[in-house]
């Protein structure tokens, strides 16, 4: 049986992946200060749950030591842009510093395999086309600089103990368990409220949406199948879809017409993040 620690597990990508792994019988232990996440997101015993912010790296390592896990899943961040924007010392410190912390306690483990972590598409800049992981990045924002620390951090943690290390760039994350309002849950939360006529930011983004749970599944997948070095991948579904067409697929679902009002004071804070997160 592997030990699979996931930091950030409580969150809306995390309760997805811990719910995948559970198929497969895995012990699982998860580290969430719960400032985003929510512990009921997670069916698993309170001996394997530490709410623990990533940043006491004193904590951290202790905890760590004591699960001594197989692999680690490194979602713990705050990616929620306009927050990002608006306390951009609190989140990169908690991207870059937390994830120092993650991988210091790391590196003195014993049976430590794989260790993943979550990057992010929010490290390229607007692209017309599908993005390779090739492609140049250059983050817009104070999350995307902050999470491509991260994937230097990755390179040197590899470098100093050839643990397998993935790096997985994520494009936007839809599903259940959504914490932070990107746009689908605001369309749901206005339309659930019963308005038909529902105020949005900028309509010209597009965006590659993927479902938690491919994601999940794409997470393990990735676990299983590569055991060696360090791979990147950009985890995404290929597709675009605009704010029009994810309107319209709501209209759909309901078999109601739906009105577009443009917020003016939305469309700037919308223009900061190409990508959700
Ligand atoms: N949601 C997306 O579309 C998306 C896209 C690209 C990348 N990502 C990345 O995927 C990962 C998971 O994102 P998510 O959408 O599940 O976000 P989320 O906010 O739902 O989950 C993040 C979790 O980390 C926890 N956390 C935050 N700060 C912490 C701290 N200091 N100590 C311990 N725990 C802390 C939160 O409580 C939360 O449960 C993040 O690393 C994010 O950057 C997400």
């Amino acid at each position: 049986m592997t030990k699979i620690l996931v930091t950030g597990g409580a969150g809306f990508i995390g309760s997805a992946t811990i719910a995948e792994v559970q198929k497969s019988g895995h012990d699982i232990y998860v580290i969430d200060d719960l400032s985003f996440g929510n512990r009921d997101f997670l069916t698993i015993p309170d001996t394997y749950f530490h709410q623990l912010d990533i940043l006491n790296g004193h904590g951290l390592n202790e905890v760590i030591q004591k699960i001594d896990p197989d692999w680690i899943i490194h979602l713990a961040a705050i990616h929620f842009i306009p927050y990002c924007n608006q306390h951009p010392l609190k989140s990169s410190n908690i991207n870059i510093q937390g994830t120092i912390n993650v991988l210091n306690a790391a590196k003195s483990l014993k049976n430590l395999k794989k260790m993943f972590f979550a990057w992010t598409a929010a490290v390229y800049p607007i692209c017309e086309d599908p993005i390779p992981e090739t492609q140049q990045t250059n983050p817009l924002h104070i999350y995307g600089l902050s999470k491509l620390a991260g994937e230097h951090l990755m390179n040197e943690f590899h470098l100093q103990t050839s643990i397998h290390t993935i790096i997985c760039k994520f494009f936007n994350a839809f599903g259940p368990n959504e914490v932070n309002l990107h746009l689908i849950p605001e369309i749901q939360r206005q339309v659930n409220s019963g308005l038909r006529t529902i105020e949005l930011g900028n309509l010209e983004p597009k965006r590659d949406f993927i479902h938690t749970y491919d994601m999940a599944r794409a997470i393990i997948m990735l676990l299983n199948k590569f055991d060696s070095g360090i791979d990147v991948f950009n985890l995404g579904s290929g597709q675009e879809y605009s704010v029009i067409d994810v309107v319209k697929e709501f209209e759909n679902q309901l078999g109601e017409e739906i009105t577009i009002k443009v917020d003016r004071s939305r469309v700037e804070k919308s223009r900061a993040k190409a990508f959700t997160g």
